[in-house]
């Protein structure tokens, strides 16, 4: 099989021939069609990301038919098309995850391959309305999108929502679930383009975060949304806390732009703000995320397409984010 592999921080990834797998006796090997990044793969790339231990195949999504099943794996799942719930080792606290939970791709081998070994357990059947690419883009945004607006956030139908940095990955699923359910979904970004792919998802309107006055302009035309889902902390978390309704949620699960630089006690505690952390989802998690797909047709958006040898140029678009959506890998 081949495999696009991390051998050594901060250089490109290499595409090496390694020897075929075979599945312990609870796994299966399924032969990959489609693979997806996530800012997790660049972070890793760049050393920035704890327990790196190369030689390492990156990647957490991907989509494929079961090639072998081990001898306590079902065997219904021979020969299924299927997608990976990255998440491994959940536990059985559905509040949060366990100390053995790990993701696909990092200390296990990921899903950048022609071939994987998985717990049949992690397997879910493709969903029929999705093509490979788009099956592939789904599993560890999607589920981190679901957990934060519904599980962590609690979202009700007809509540007005913030989304910051619409361009992610995270972001542009928690714009469609949200829509979807009949919430009122206001975004940022830096950008004017993706602020307009937004309103065609659904969105109300949007506002650049890197303007002077954006806050004020979003109190101005849409009241102060209660739920807020931020991935990105930084300089900019200060301002959620003055545009969050009283009594209202943060939910956040990344720090991309670093620590806040200042967190606003009084405002917290006046305001009675809840701030929650998040982090992708337990297996119940993205059952329900799937169901939430396949019941909606959502279709994941994708910006571009790569053959997995050119993976490491999905990977250095990632330093500057120009995408709306996923990065797609496709294997043959
Ligand atoms: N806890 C978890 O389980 C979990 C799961 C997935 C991701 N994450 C984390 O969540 C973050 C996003 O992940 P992703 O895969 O969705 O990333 P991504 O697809 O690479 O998206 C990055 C986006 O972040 C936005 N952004 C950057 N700086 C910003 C700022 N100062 N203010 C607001 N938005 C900003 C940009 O949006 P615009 O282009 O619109 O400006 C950019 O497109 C990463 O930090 C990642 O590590 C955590």
């Amino acid at each position: 099989m081949k495999a696009l592999t991390l051998k050594q921080i901060k250089s490109p990834l290499e595409l090496l021939e390694r020897d075929e797998p075979s599945p312990g006796s609870a796994e299966v090997v399924v032969k990959l069609t489609a693979a997806a990044l996530n800012r997790r793969d660049y972070w890793i790339t760049q050393g920035m990301y704890p327990g790196i231990k190369p030689p390492v195949v990156l990647g957490s999504d991907g989509a494929g038919v079961v090639d072998q099943t081990g001898v306590n794996a079902e065997p219904f799942w021979q020969d299924r098309e299927v997608i990976i719930n990255p998440g491994l080792n959940w536990g059985h606290d559905k509040s949060v995850q366990s100390n053995d939970f790990t993701i696909l791709g990092l200390p296990r081998d990921g899903t950048f391959a022609t071939k994987v070994v998985v717990a049949a357990s992690q397997l879910h059947e493709k969903p029929a309305h999705l093509n490979w690419q788009e099956a592939a883009a789904l599993p560890l945004a999607g589920v981190t999108a679901y957990r934060a607006l519904f599980s962590q956030g609690g979202l009700q139908s007809g509540e007005t929502l913030l989304i910051t940095g619409i361009g992610g990955g995270v972001a542009t699923f928690a714009l469609q679930f949200a829509v979807a359910v009949g919430a009122t979904v206001w975004v940022t970004s830096s950008s004017p383009e993706k602020i307009r792919r937004a309103i065609d998802l659904g969105a109300k309107g949007g506002f650049n975060y890197r303007e002077e006055g954006w806050s004020k302009q979003l109190l101005k035309a849409a009241g102060t949304p209660s739920l807020i889902i931020d991935s990105a902390g930084g300089a900019g978390y200060e301002s959620l806390l003055s545009i969050a309704a009283p009594g209202g949620r943060i939910i956040n699960y990344g720090a991309t732009a670093g620590p806040p630089e200042k967190i606003d006690l009084f405002k917290v505690f006046w305001k009675q703000l809840r701030l929650q952390g998040s982090t992708m989802g337990s297996p119940d998690d993205f059952a329900q995320m799937l169901k939430l797909v396949e019941t909606h047709k959502i279709r994941p958006v994708i910006e571009h397409v790569f053959p997995l040898s050119e993976g490491n140029e999905a990977l250095q678009l990632m330093k500057s984010s120009p995408q709306f959506g996923k990065y797609v890998l496709t294997i043959d």
